[in-house]
């Protein structure tokens, strides 16, 4: 199986590339580039065992306002679970977004098949599963509340799953699905990440919301100390920073922004979030190399032909990508 390529790769650009790690401005990630900043641990975090009756699962039920949660080593320990938690499904997944679900769904021998959104409402009832990542990555596309209810009761009724990865959705709580269950009904899972906001996707932290009854299977297939008692013990701490949240929502929007205003001179059809701008284009191949020769390294996708751009940390990048666009204005 050829591996997926993911962003975050900057060691591999600058072997490519010949420019120091240092030297480069990684905009290939959807993840916050200006993470809530840790404080030092203390040295029992270290040396203790993690223990499942500490502060995070408290803290996170009070986040996501939601009662039925599992914490995981990162949302993608969810993706490559859940396959493995029922007998062999239609599952439907929209082209493009993250590859790990469908990789993950095959490998588990399931029947996957590729739709695009205006499909669904045609195929909801020949489908066991529909995987939809709200907002979308790459193209930030989302879905109304309303439509995903909508679309968890027609599957619910055949014991079938609503998927809704959610790893982009903490810079607009309001939209999330879990707004709506305090208590979550079946056939209904909500992906969660630490990674992307709070831009501390090292630590490998996430969370799935569930029916407790798959929640258990889950927690029973990962064994115990599946969260490292560092990741918990920080998880817990951010997720109850508030202030640190309505900054960021804030800091989130604004720099989305601006990175639309340098795109938007070059390109017509940019497709934002708060966490990127993602662009098809015939070009996309060269233009990722155009930029990766003066060190600044974006997501390059194949199929469809597409570049995406994460958020910038500093003005400092923003003015190296805008002075890079203004010297090549024919990409048209
Ligand atoms: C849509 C989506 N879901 C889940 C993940 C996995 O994130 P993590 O395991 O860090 O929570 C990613 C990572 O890029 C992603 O883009």
């Amino acid at each position: 199986m050829k591996p997926i390529k993911h962003g975050g790769n900057l060691r591999e650009a600058a072997r490519l590339y010949s420019i120091p790690l240092e030297n480069w401005i990684d905009l290939s990630t959807g993840i916050n580039p200006r993470s809530w900043i840790p404080p030092d641990i203390p040295i029992a975090v270290w040396q203790r065992l993690p223990e499942a009756d500490d502060d995070l699962l408290s803290a996170a039920q009070h986040y996501y306002a939601c009662d039925d949660l599992l914490p995981v080593a990162g949302s993608q320990v969810a993706i490559q679970s859940l396959p493995y938690c029922r007998a062999r499904s239609r599952v439907a997944i929209i082209r493009p977004s993250y590859a790990e679900h469908a990789y993950w769904w095959q490998q588990a021998g399931h029947e996957v098949i590729y739709i695009t959104t205006d499909d669904i409402d045609l195929l909801i009832h020949t489908l066991d599963v529909l995987v939809l990542i709200n907002p979308n990555n790459p193209d930030g596309k989302q879905y109304s509340v309303s439509k995903l209810l909508k679309w968890h009761q027609q599957l619910n009724k055949k014991k079938g799953w609503l998927i809704v990865d959610e790893a982009f959705m903490d810079s607009t709580p309001e939209k999330s699905l879990l707004s709506q269950h305090t208590n979550m009904p079946e056939g209904l899972i909500i992906l969660r990440s630490i990674g992307k906001f709070f831009g501390l996707a090292g630590i490998r932290l996430g969370f799935i919301a569930a029916e407790p009854k798959l929640l258990q299977q889950i927690a029973h297939q990962q064994g115990p100390w599946a969260v490292s008692h560092p990741a918990r013990w920080l998880g817990a701490l951010a997720l109850k920073d508030q202030q640190w949240q309505q900054q960021t929502r804030h800091f989130l929007a604004q720099q989305s922004q601006k990175m639309y205003q340098i795109l938007s001179p070059s390109f017509h059809n940019i497709q934002q979030s708060h966490y990127f701008c993602y662009i098809q284009h015939p070009q996309a191949k060269q233009i990722k190399q155009q930029l990766a020769q003066k060190g600044i390294w974006v997501r390059y996708f194949e199929n469809p032909l597409a570049l995406r751009f994460g958020l910038a940390a500093n003005n400092a990048a923003l003015q190296k990508l805008k002075a890079f666009f203004l010297r090549n204005n024919s990409l048209e």
